[in-house]
């Protein structure tokens, strides 16, 4: 068995144990590359594990392409988790739409809402959730686990993918053919919200697109927390 090989065994096995052992269970899916990985294992072997995105409202029309690509290929719809609409109305109406470029508060609150609080409705009631991240995307995930306690929410952090390569995504996606979004091969490793995320130039740190204008180490996406501390993006950005 190939190095590949067995990293694909223990993601199935992974899987397969959260659905038997979890229940219920739910992935967080932003839609990008490693996250299709993960959809086409749970799919395609009808796991039982649900499927949600974060809909910020302001992502890429190219990522809303995904859910259609999803649908079509699996016959299955990911449910979607939306921010309060009153949250959002209120944020733009006092600070302009865009507001998150004035200064790093901004830019968390606009995530607390967008992200972090519907995150928060999407994993209440579950045992576990599963996500895409892997240890060499950032600096911040050399030590990610397979398994975490993840206080915060309550509930068993996956993160099945933890020691796959960019090259074992990849792999995995030609040779299954798994839709993925053509940002991909537009400079776009990374994936966020549409006016915070940006192409990178080749040699730039795969997460040099995200909160570009930022400081390194205000960079705080508030999806992931560990140890009860939000992890701070420290890449070489
Ligand atoms: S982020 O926290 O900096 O935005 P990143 O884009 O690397 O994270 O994604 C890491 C993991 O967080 C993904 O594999 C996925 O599990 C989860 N995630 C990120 N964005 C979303 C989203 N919009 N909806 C659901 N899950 C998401
Ligand atoms: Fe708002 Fe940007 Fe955060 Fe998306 S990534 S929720 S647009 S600040």
């Amino acid at each position: 068995m190939s190095d590949f090989e067995a990293r694909l065994a223990a993601t199935k096995a992974t899987l397969e144990e959260i659905a038997a052992e979890f229940t219920p269970a739910v992935f967080a899916s932003s839609l990008a590359a490693e996250d299709m990985v993960l959809t086409d294992l749970i799919l395609r072997n009808q796991l039982n594990i649900g499927i949600f995105s974060l809909e910020t409202g302001r992502l890429h029309a190219e990522t809303l392409g995904m859910l259609d690509a999803v649908k079509n290929t699996y016959g299955t719809a990911i449910t979607l988790f939306k921010p309060e609409a009153a949250a959002v109305d209120a944020y733009v109406q006092q600070h302009g739409l865009n507001a998150f470029y004035d200064s790093v508060e901004m830019r968390k609150e606009c995530c607390r809402i967008r992200k972090v609080e519907p995150l928060n409705r999407a994993l209440a009631g579950n045992k576990a959730w599963v996500t895409g991240q892997r240890r060499a995307q950032a600096a911040t995930r050399t030590e990610l686990a397979v398994q975490e306690d993840d206080i915060a929410h309550g509930m068993q952090k996956f993160n099945p993918l933890a020691d796959w390569s960019e090259e074992d995504v990849w792999h995995y996606i030609r040779s299954n053919q798994v839709p993925y979004n053509p940002l991909h091969d537009k400079g776009y490793p990374s994936i966020g919200c549409e006016p915070c995320t940006r192409a990178i130039q080749p040699g730039e740190d795969v997460r040099a697109g995200r909160w570009w204008w930022e400081n390194p180490e205000s960079k705080e996406c508030g999806l992931h927390v560990v140890d009860g501390k939000l992890i701070r993006i420290k890449s070489a950005n």
